[in-house]
């Protein structure tokens, strides 16, 4: 027989949980309070939005390469499978055209759409539900002045049950907070303008947390590394560490304040020059922000305190002397053997980047094998040349080796890094 019993109570399983979970749809317009316009003139208005909506970066996920802006349609690959961003221009059909204000807020805020579908974290509403109603109505105000273009978004290609999305209910009554950011009074505004950024509209934290099996945030480790999906120099996705953001000597503590705002104004500080998924985050989004919000984005982040990640096994003598020649032969004429980088040639890896330092070593080995991708326009190159990839000239050990070596001379002490871990990056 192709229907056991098991079937069976497995399918009535389902029909209750999408059953309940259809039940549990939230609709708390009432305690989101009225939507309060700002008392601005109208252009004022949309710079307003648009300044905001440069702030939450949504051209990034919402505008493909080649396509038309805000438009959608860009894949996420995740462990559940793949999404596409929506349409968020004013297209009535197939954008957000027909949207009030109230819809758009609960879109931001609880993750649903005006008929009441649950929408998929991948859009960080998470973070989203802590910008104020005011700001969420200017940012709506500017995307409906923008063109409107017809384009469906992509079928999603999601694994079972996570295609179902009224399933997303339950996930989003444990992990979903929904509200507006409210000021720590014990703080300074400054301190609170910076949380107010972070946290909500500049979601750092989707990716510097580390997931659960639910692709949910682990509160309790707010901001201390996560690792996710995202293209790698070669055009396919690869698993990603964003590193430790909280005050640990592996993490934000090796930078100063002005290290971090130097980096998030212009890609660049005194150490190094940001390549992978930051450029995205730095070129299209914080580089816009105005000097007094990355003053207090970098405030707020020099405040995380610190949450320790474990500690790897230290590499023994035979793997540092392996790591050391391979160093040496194809690493050290750019960035000097003692590590120290060379303001033309390439950035120093004896102190201050944190991917080099980070517990989890993903990033570090996607830049030697598929090489670093410097942010590029507008921005003239720093270096004299581009760092080759090393995928083809150095094998899983080789590369374990120089990673080892690297993350555990001169000031860096981060652990060992096993062929496995390259392997699982190839
Ligand atoms: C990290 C990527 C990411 C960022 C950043 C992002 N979005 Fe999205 N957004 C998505 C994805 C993916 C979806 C589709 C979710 C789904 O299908 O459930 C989406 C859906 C939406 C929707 C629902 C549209 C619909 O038709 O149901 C709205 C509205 C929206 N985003 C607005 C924004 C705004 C405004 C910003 C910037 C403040 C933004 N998004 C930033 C990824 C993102
Ligand atoms: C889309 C995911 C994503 C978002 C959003 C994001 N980061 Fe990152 N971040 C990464 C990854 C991945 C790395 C490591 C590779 C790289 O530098 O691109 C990283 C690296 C960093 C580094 C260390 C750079 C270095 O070279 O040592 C800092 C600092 C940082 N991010 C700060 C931030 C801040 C502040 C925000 C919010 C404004 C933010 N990130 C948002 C993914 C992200
Ligand atoms: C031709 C000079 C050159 C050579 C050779 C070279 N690199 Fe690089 N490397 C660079 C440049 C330039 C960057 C910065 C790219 C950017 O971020 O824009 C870089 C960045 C890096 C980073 C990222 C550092 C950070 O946090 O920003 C790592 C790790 C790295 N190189 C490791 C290596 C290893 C390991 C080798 C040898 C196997 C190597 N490099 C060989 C030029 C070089």
């Amino acid at each position: 027989m192709t229907f056991s019993l098991r079937h069976i109570a497995v399918a009535a399983l389902i029909a209750i949980v999408v059953l309940t979970a259809f039940l549990l749809r939230s609709d708390s317009s009432e305690e989101d309070g009225p939507i309060a316009i700002l008392d601005i003139s109208g252009d004022e208005l949309l710079a307003r939005g648009e300044y905001l909506s440069i702030a939450g970066n949504c051209a990034s996920c919402h505008t493909t390469a080649d396509g038309e802006f805000m438009a959608g349609g860009l894949a996420f690959e995740t462990p559940f499978g793949t999404l596409y961003s929506t349409n968020i221009t004013p297209d009535a059909d197939t954008g957000i055209g027909n949207w009030s204000d109230r819809d758009f807020l609960n879109s931001m805020r609880h993750g649903v759409r005006p008929d009441n579908e649950h929408l998929y974290p991948a859009f960080p509403y998470t973070a989203f539900t802590r910008i104020s109603n005011e700001d969420i109505a200017a940012i709506h105000a500017y995307l409906q002045s923008i063109p409107p273009v017809y384009q469906a978004a992509p079928e999603n290609e999601l694994s079972f049950p996570f295609n179902i999305r009224p399933l997303m209910a339950f996930w989003k009554a444990i992990y979903l907070k929904p509200g507006a950011f409210e000021p720590n009074e014990d703080q300074t505004d400054e301190w609170n303008r910076g949380a107010y950024l972070v946290e909500g509209l500049a979601h750092c934290s989707a990716c510097h947390t580390p997931r659960n099996g639910l692709g949910a945030e682990q509160k309790e480790l707010h901001m201390s590394g996560g690792e996710y999906l995202d293209r790698v120099r070669s055009g396919a996705h690869r698993p990603w560490a964003a590193p430790n953001l909280t005050a640990t000597e592996r993490g934000l503590g090796l930078w100063t304040q002005q290290d971090i705002e130097d980096y998030l104004k212009s890609a660049r500080n005194e150490f190094l020059e940001s390549f992978g998924p930051m450029n995205q985050v730095i070129m299209n989004s914080t580089r816009f922000l105005s000097d007094s919000d990355i003053n207090a984005m970098a405030v707020y982040l020099k405040s995380l305190p610190a949450v320790d990640e474990p500690m790897a096994r230290m590499p023994d003598s035979q793997i540092m002397g392996r790591g050391r020649t391979i160093y040496n032969l194809h690493c050290g004429a750019c960035h000097l053997p003692t590590g120290e980088g060379d303001p033309e040639m390439a950035p120093r890896l004896n102190a201050g980047s944190l991917v080099v330092q980070s517990s989890n070593p993903a990033s570090m080995i996607n830049a030697i094998l598929y090489g670093p991708e410097s942010p590029g326009h507008p921005l003239p190159p720093k270096w004299r040349e581009p760092m080759e990839e090393f995928q083809y000239q150095l094998d899983d050990e080789e590369i374990a080796a120089v990673a080892s070596y690297i993350r555990n001379s001169w000031e860096n002490s981060a652990g060992v890094v096993t062929p496995a871990q390259v392997a699982r990056q190839r």
